[in-house]
């Protein structure tokens, strides 16, 4: 019988290791043990038949890496569970990198965290740097060992001294932990392919293509182009084993739980690193059942629900972070829903709003965002989205058929546009992207490239037209002010805010030349970003208002040089970090409502806060648009006292209508 409380030889196996403990951090792990016991074990129960004793074990490992955590990092559990939104708050701001291409070396990364912090960052996401296999590697997401860090890069205790300098500096470190599949190369791949058991069943193995064939008839192919189809015969084995990446990344059979408990005591390690955020890579993949596509099944949210509990009960001041880019329906689940309501991750990427933003920049139309956003269900108020505009990945196109026809539009013709428009074949594109994985069943073809290249930075430059490389700041510092407006943790891409531009050599390095997506994961120029940030630091100054695009009767705004242009870019993005951290509003627990637009090419959103109301009004499209004064009142706005918080102005109506600048936010509050 499943029980409420930890059974008696669950509790002696508690008080037997933590014997070395003092007796109040024995008290406070029992105290966790009480309250997560319940989620720990109905996770558990909800997907392997012996939960009671997977949960025993769970506890034992638990309870030793509580033992072996440091002193400093008990303390953080502490001050965690007093600021549990800690994550939430409007002064939180995350940035993605690679450590070589940001800074060579985990030391070197400790080095820049100056830049980090005049940027506002409070979280880091570091890319894969536990070791991997040797390249090819899928950019370190082949992971050899959990437990060393990759070699040119640093050491354990390198890593453990980088979190705990970073979070001198208020910064927590994120990692990515590799969920579904291992290198071939990882200890577990190797001993079973020497014929080890024990270690095979950690595997999906399959003497013959029966199964695989049936499987792969609903499966899709992740990386058509280079990895095709989801399975790969094994030589050792004698075997055809499941991949659904690449044929050197073996997906692991969480349907062993001895597989969860291994992933369970990983976890352990790396929050006992320091490290404060897991970044759950890969996870919609990991419950596999015939007749599906193999991808949310209900498992996957038992399973992370047991893993939230053991890391509360063991590491609390460590939070999740789903890494599932599916539809928008799925998508909700990775925070929470029903029963599970805050009790799988805290944080999830918002890859609706990221797709939308694009397709809005393209179409300079609103009203398929506007209904795609809308029909998203609330999350949990413990939880936060992950907004963003671009990252280390491709951009699949991600639009639902449902939505575009409820909108007169055909989903794959909407696709096709956008991926024609974001490689510039399209007439008059201004994006320069790349076309990522071309899938001839399907048609689909994802987008690479870096967020100055697709907003048309890039072409702006080929054509040394002043006026166009106006508009592609513009289109930069809008999508910034949409994803920093939205109520979640914002989280930039390493380079974006310095407007860097396609890396053209990213196949110059053999071991990259078959994935363009290193396209957009330039080196960081550090000359550039020294001196756009040292004129910050010199003048002590704070960030000013954004530029406005003047349109055709005004001169275009000149920048003589890459550094000048990176400079209004990144003075841009200072500033809406440093205006977003002064508006409660945009605290994370608080839904962002979608509006029925009064313009097709204005985005409006409102944030209902118990201290006021922040009314988002997005202009995507490149001429002056007009928001009917009366709107303010409507969305409980008082219109004598509006001010758009981004230019800190007071709103100005001539006829009862306001003009807004093209490719512009407002962000208006009436305190
Ligand atoms: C995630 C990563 C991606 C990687 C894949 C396989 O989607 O973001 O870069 O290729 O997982 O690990």
């Amino acid at each position: 019988m499943m029980t409420s409380k930890p059974p008696v030889c669950v509790l002696d196996t508690v008080d037997a290791t933590l014997a070395p403990c003092p007796s109040y951090l024995s008290e406070v792990f029992t105290a966790r043990l009480d309250r997560w016991w319940p989620d720990l074990l109905a996770g558990l129960a909800a997907v392997y038949p012996d939960a009671e004793d997977i949960a025993h074990r769970v506890v034992k490992l638990a309870a030793l890496a509580f033992t072996e955590r440091p002193e400093d990092l008990h303390s953080l559990d502490l001050r965690r569970s007093l600021e549990p939104d800690w994550f939430q708050r409007p002064d939180s701001l995350g940035y993605a990198a690679y450590a070589d291409r940001f800074a060579g070396t985990l030391s070197e990364v400790a080095h820049k965290a100056n830049y980090l912090e005049l940027l506002g960052v409070t979280y880091l996401h570091l890319m894969p740097l536990l070791a991997s296999r040797a390249a090819p590697n899928d950019g370190g997401y082949a992971v050899a060992d959990y437990r060393a860090v990759q070699a040119d890069l640093g050491t354990l205790d390198g890593l453990r001294r980088l979190t705990r300098e970073l979070r001198g500096r208020g910064i927590s470190l994120c990692l990515d932990l590799v969920l579904n599949h291992v290198a071939r190369e990882h200890q577990w791949a190797e001993a079973a392919r020497r014929g080890d058991s024990h270690y095979r069943a950690y595997f999906y193995t399959f003497p013959d293509r029966d199964l695989p064939d049936v499987f792969d008839a609903t499966v899709p192919e992740v990386f058509p182009d280079f990895a095709p189809r989801n399975f790969t015969f094994d030589e050792a084995l004698q075997s055809w084993v499941w991949t659904t990446f690449h044929d050197y990344q073996w997906d692991v059979a969480w349907s062993n739980p001895d597989v969860f408990c291994e992933y369970a005591d990983i976890i352990f390690f790396l929050a006992n690193a320091g490290v404060e955020v897991l970044r759950l890579d890969a996870i919609a993949f990991l419950w596999k059942r015939l007749g599906t596509n193999c991808q949310n099944q209900p498992e996957v949210h038992a399973i992370t629900q047991a893993l939230r509990a053991a890391a509360r009960i063991a590491c609390p001041a460590t939070i999740f972070k789903a890494e599932a880019i599916v539809g928008p329906r799925d998508l909700v689940h990775y925070l929470g829903t029903a029963e599970r309501t805050g009790k799988v991750s805290d944080l999830a990427y918002h890859n609706s709003l990221m797709v939308h933003i694009w397709s809005m920049l393209a179409s300079r139309d609103v009203r398929l965002a506007t209904h795609a956003l809308k029909e998203l269900p609330p999350i949990p108020s413990t939880t936060a989205w992950i907004t963003y505009v671009r990252c280390h990945d491709d951009i699949g196109w991600a639009i639902n058929d449902d939505d575009a026809t409820a909108v007169g539009l055909t989903g794959w013709a909407h696709r096709a546009f956008l991926s024609d428009f974001y490689s510039g074949q399209f007439p008059d594109s201004f994006a320069r992207g790349l076309v990522f994985q071309e899938n001839k069943h399907t048609g689909d073809r994802r987008i690479s490239g870096t967020l100055a290249s697709l907003a048309g930075a890039e072409s702006a430059d080929e054509l040394g037209d002043d006026e166009a490389t106006d508009l592609a700041v513009a289109r930069i510092l809008l999508a910034h002010a949409m994803i920093f407006g939205w109520g979640g943790l914002p989280v930039i891409w390493m380079g974006d805010e310095l407007s860097l531009l396609n890396d053209f050599h990213w196949d110059d390095e053999i071991k990259h030349a078959d994935d363009n997506r290193w396209v957009h994961r330039p080196q960081m120029p550090w000359e550039t970003a020294t001196t756009v940030s040292q004129q910050v630091s010199a003048t002590g100054s704070d960030s000013q208002a954004l530029p406005t695009v003047k349109g055709s009767q005004a001169l275009p705004t000149v920048f003589d040089s890459r550094v000048t242009l990176a400079k209004c870019v990144y003075d841009g993005v200072r500033h809406l970090s440093a205006t977003r951290s002064a508006l409660p509003h945009l605290h994370a627990s608080i839904q962002t409502q979608v509006l029925e637009p009064s313009d097709p090419g204005v985005l409006q959103t409102l944030r209902a806060h118990p201290l006021g109301r922040l009314f988002g009004v997005y202009n995507v499209t490149d001429t002056w648009r007009p928001l009917p004064e009366a709107r303010l009142a409507k969305v409980g706005l008082d219109a004598s006292w509006c001010v758009d918080a981004i230019s800190g102005a007071p709103l100005v109506s001539g006829d009862g209508l306001i003009w807004q600048p093209p490719y512009s936010a407002w962000w208006i509050t009436s305190s």
